[in-house]
């Protein structure tokens, strides 16, 4: 369970690691600028290097990035997800 999605149009990416928590942040790696490409329960990937950042705080785990992702703000209601 768990995941997310990345919207490129807005270098966002909004992850839900569990059902009905979301978290929203840049999308774009810290390391050297490419958006990242994947999210799983656990990790938002950048193809890359490689890095790996955890889908609730976007600090990085593991990979050359050492600043987490820029928070967004997400309002989840029943039918729509909001970020900025
Ligand atoms: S640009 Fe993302 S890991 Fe290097």
């Amino acid at each position: 369970m768990g995941g997310g999605a990345i919207v490129a149009a807005t270098e966002t990416v909004i992850t839900q690691p569990a059902a009905g928590e979301f978290f929203a942040f840049s999308s774009i790696c810290t390391h050297q600028g490419c958006p990242v490409s994947q999210v799983t329960a656990e990790h938002i990937i950048c193809p890359c290097h490689s890095s790996h950042y955890d889908t609730r705080t976007g600090e990085p785990v593991s990979g050359p990035a050492n600043q987490a992702l820029a928070p967004r703000t997400v309002t989840v209601t029943e039918t729509e997800v909001e970020y900025s």
